[in-house]
């Protein structure tokens, strides 16, 4: 890991502990805010609420918008939802978000205090991977979103994350450990690995700790 314990704040600590990279007991979950929308935000949400772009239209129960600050700094990119997100329309909310806030409180961030969207908007049947055609259809709303949040840094999580929106098929561990840039404003760009990836393979934890600490030395968290 590049950050040395001892650096470390209780609170990271806790969230580190809840990555199974240390043996402290998780810290619970903060209240959410509710936060105002702004005209362009409503507008967005209203055509994806409504989007008959691709066949996701007919299977999915609702669509799946994003979550957060819209004025964050960090700006975490997931792959589709997954059926718990299906059923409560919000992104990262099963097992794998579970571990995704505790990977954003290690790095000193709260999910309150970043914007979590994905690629696409509605779930793929069976978990399957998306199809091309439905990410081109999806990505004039995610583009429209990081126009929007404007954030400082882009945490692309996960492989199909991470090769549509640097149009790239090379592979995450390939990606990892360095600072791309995304779209015409270049906005420093992070890979990290999915945190289902991370379930099933829990020795990869620490390179994701790491893929934090880039992060984090582009753009220092807004908390403590
Ligand atoms: N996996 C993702 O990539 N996004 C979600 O919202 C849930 C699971």
């Amino acid at each position: 890991m590049n950050a040395s314990p001892a650096k470390l704040t209780v609170r990271q600590r806790h969230a580190l502990a809840g990555m199974g990279i240390d043996v402290w007991a998780p810290v619970p979950e903060p209240a959410r805010p509710v936060l105002p929308v702004a005209p362009a935000w409503a507008d967005l949400q209203g055509e994806v609420a409504g989007c008959h772009r691709c066949a996701l239209a007919e299977s999915r129960r609702q669509t799946v918008f994003g979550v957060g600050d819209p004025a964050a700094r960090w700006m975490l990119i997931g792959e589709a939802p997954g059926a718990e997100e299906d059923r409560q329309g919000e992104p990262f909310v099963g097992r794998g978000g579970q571990l995704l806030n505790q990977m954003l409180r290690a790095a000193g961030v709260t999910r309150e205090q970043v914007y979590i969207a994905n690629i696409l908007k509605c779930r793929p049947p069976d978990n399957r991977d998306p199809q091309a055609e439905e990410i081109s259809a999806c990505a004039d709303y995610l583009a429209r979103q990081v126009a929007l949040v404007q954030p400082g840094l882009i945490l692309a999580v996960g492989r199909i994350s991470a090769q549509s929106l640097l149009d790239t098929k090379t592979p995450v561990g390939r990606l990892r450990g360095q600072v791309h840039r995304y779209g015409e404003q270049e906005i420093p760009l992070v890979v990290t690995y999915h945190p289902a990836y991370l379930l099933r393979s829990p020795a990869q934890k620490p390179k994701a700790w790491d893929d934090l600490c880039l992060a984090r030395s582009v753009l220092e968290p807004i908390a403590p």
